[in-house]
């Protein structure tokens, strides 16, 4: 058993890297390694649906995770109600996955029960600064990262969706977030329909930095990861071609260039204000 884990792992783990990664077939869980390393985000689901009972416990589970100063700044909503649901997917419309995922949340970054503490404890509160905000953020990623985990570890597929920020205030609206709480992203959720691929992922010498940032060719890198990212899994379609042309090579990193020379979501620190969070 742990020599089939190790193998997927080796197998996932070179796939995604490319290279080989050392796996101790003595360790413990490594089924549960396993399971990370081969990880995958899903968009299309069988039509099944998730038990209520088990989603309340991939809830506690992801729930269960670190937060820091034990202030547990982070809330999950369940958007069951299809007619929210349909009011956030109009402002997404390039994603009909969310609407055909069996379930879909919303992870919530939520900074207003510590300012409430100090007031019902009558104490000062000087910390209404960008760390307030970072902390509520953190905790929410967190938090997500657990039950994609979580719900990874009985079966079921999760793809997040940060697009629920391109139109942060009707998402506001559709959940009726309370002042000083943000949304951090969605989450769709069920059965995986198929397999799908692993993405590969920059090299492991351009992110896992030893003691301190030193000299190093990181462009040189990033263009090694491109070609064997193109090799493994090419872009099917270029990003705007109107506006930037064909061209003759697309890799990853043409592709985000592309991606992040158009504006988005400039308003998002405007919306995080509105909703009563100072940034300074
Ligand atoms: C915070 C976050 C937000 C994401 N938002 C979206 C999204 O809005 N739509 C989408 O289809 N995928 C979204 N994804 C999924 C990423 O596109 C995906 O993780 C990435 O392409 C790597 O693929 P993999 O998860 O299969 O390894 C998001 C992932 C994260 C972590």
């Amino acid at each position: 058993m742990s020599d089939t884990a190790a193998t997927a792992i080796q197998q996932a783990l070179a796939e995604r890297f490319g290279e080989d990664v050392p796996v101790d077939q003595g360790l413990t869980g490594l089924d549960a390694l396993a399971r990370i390393a081969g990880h995958r985000s899903h968009r299309r689901f069988l039509p099944r649906p998730v038990e209520p009972d088990l989603l309340r416990l991939l809830c506690a589970c992801a729930l269960s995770a670190p937060s820091k100063s034990d202030l547990q700044q982070a809330d999950i909503v369940i958007v069951r109600d299809r007619a929210i649901r349909q009011e956030i997917v109009a402002t997404i419309p390039d994603m009909p996955w969310i609407m055909d995922a069996p379930v879909f949340l919303v992870f919530v970054g939520n900074g207003a029960r510590l300012p409430m503490l100090s007031k019902r404890h009558d104490k000062p509160f000087p910390n209404d600064h960008l760390d307030a905000f970072f902390n509520a953020a953190v905790d929410g990623a967190i938090v997500m990262t657990t039950f994609i985990q979580a719900a990874a570890a009985v079966g079921l597929g999760t793809c997040p969706i940060s697009a629920i920020r391109d139109h942060p205030r009707i998402i506001a609206k559709a959940l009726n977030l309370p002042p000083r709480t943000v949304p951090i992203a969605g989450l769709c959720v069920g059965w995986p329909a198929q397999a799908n691929e692993i993405t590969p992922r920059l090299s492991l010498a351009t992110t896992v930095i030893e003691n301190r940032y030193g000299e190093r060719d990181l462009m040189g890198e990033i263009e090694a990861y491109d070609r064997r990212r193109a090799a493994l899994r090419p872009y099917r379609r270029q990003r705007n071609p109107e506006r930037w042309g064909q061209a003759p090579f697309y890799g990853w990193s043409q592709d985000k260039a592309r991606q992040y020379a158009e504006p988005t979501r400039t308003d998002f620190g405007a919306f995080v204000r509105e909703q009563g969070f100072r940034l300074d």
